[in-house]
């Protein structure tokens, strides 16, 4: 018998934690449980009806062929109409990479920048494909933790302390997902700064731009940086996770190099989802308040519900549709056996904190109806008392 084995390189990816809780409410739900699923990822939301019109246009006039490998031209027109409206930045079309998502757009940079062997700073809490995609390509993951009093946003003195001359890249994710923390602009132009004196890049994982409750969305891009690289998705702002639309924005070289990649892995972006987020960036943008003001009704209503149960505690996410209670009071910190419980006893699906590389916690995602979040934490309270 043949032994067929993988690459050593899949042998360090660990399944993501978000996926895994997904499965086993989905499981419990095919089995005839009423799970109230609080662990999804992805705006409830419909994609707004304009949107997909630009995608049904798109097939009726035949625009279902190959585009350029790093975009339609348009598309990339109306990324830098918004930065200039948006932050008075000025991006040339050499500077923008469109991708498959911001995933498609981590991936690529991934390749084109970490080598075996570098390491690339995390702050943690993180989402959870970070670690993974570091390790994929070759390089190592150095965890940069935040604190819980300081709101989880990272101070730029945690990096200076932690940092060493193999740091090939940092990755900053402002609204963070799943703290919902925002970097201070302070410290994120002293990073840029520690980072430009190191020699490595900044990339600013921006997929939440929009989902923000106390300020104006904000974008590292202000900085014009040549070490700066940022990612941004359509996929939360605009309820378009299943369209696969996202974009790199960064140093024309770096950007050459990202279009070579693509090119010869998804060739281009779906060409009919080009035409949706031309149509989604271009159009009038009062459907991404509405659906940023609903899940601000979402956010105090759970945070207020989650503080009031014995042995939680919750600090108020400033951007994203997450919250990050400390469970730690409760099963001796393990938040893995109190998902467990929650699913079993409460039939309500969360996340625990070692899929974001913090124990002591779990995620409850408010991308649901309001009355799914009332009743799911009703369950929650009811089981924990
Ligand atoms: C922080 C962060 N970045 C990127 C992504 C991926 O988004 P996309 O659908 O654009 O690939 C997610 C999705 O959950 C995310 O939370």
């Amino acid at each position: 018998m043949v032994s067929l084995k993988p690459a050593q390189r899949v042998l360090r990816l660990a399944a993501s934690g978000t996926m895994e809780a997904r499965g086993k409410a989905n499981e419990l739900k095919q089995a005839g449980a009423g799970i109230i699923d609080l662990s999804a990822g992805e705006p409830d939301f419909d994609t707004p009806a304009r949107v997909k019109w630009a995608g049904r246009r798109a097939i009726a006039q035949n625009f279902t062929r190959y585009t350029e490998a790093g975009g339609i031209p348009e598309l990339k027109e109306a990324i830098i109409a918004k930065y200039r409206r948006e932050y008075g930045v000025s991006f040339g079309k050499e500077e923008i990479l469109v991708t498959a998502g911001a995933k498609g757009a981590l991936f690529s940079l991934a390749l084109a920048i970490f080598d075996e062997g570098d390491e690339v700073l995390l702050p943690a809490p993180y989402w959870v494909t970070y670690p993974e995609l570091i390790k994929l390509a070759g390089a190592k993951p150095l965890i940069l933790p935040t604190r819980e009093e300081d709101g989880f946003q990272l101070k730029a003195d945690t990096v200076k302390e932690r940092l060493t001359p193999k740091a090939k890249a940092i990755i900053i994710n402002s609204p963070c997902n799943p703290t919902g923390a925002l970097i201070e602009p302070k410290e994120l132009a002293s990073i840029i700064k520690l980072a430009r004196a190191g020699g490595f890049y900044v990339i600013c994982d921006e997929s939440y731009e929009k989902i923000v409750y106390e300020k104006s969305p904000s974008s590292a891009a202000r900085f014009e940086e040549e070490n700066l690289v940022i990612v941004n998705s359509l996929s939360k702002s605009y309820a378009m996770t299943g369209w696969r639309v996202g974009f790199t924005l960064g140093p024309a070289e770096l950007i050459k190099t990202l279009t070579v990649i693509q090119s010869h892995s998804i060739t281009n972006p779906c060409s009919i989802s080009q035409r949706a987020a031309l149509e989604a960036l271009g159009g009038a943008q009062g459907i991404v308040s509405r659906m940023v003001a609903e899940y601000r009704r979402r956010r105090d209503f759970a945070v207020e519900a989650l503080n009031k149960i014995q042995g939680v505690r919750c600090h108020l996410p400033k951007g994203t549709f997450y919250a990050f209670p400390n469970v730690s009071k409760l099963f001796n910190g393990d938040s893995a056996a109190l998902a467990e419980y929650l699913l079993r006893k409460a039939q309500v699906a969360v996340v625990p904190g070692p899929a974001f590389g913090y124990e002591g916690y779990i995620r409850i995602s408010f991308a649901t109806s309001m009355e799914s979040l009332r009743e799911g934490l009703r369950r929650i309270e009811q089981a924990l008392r």
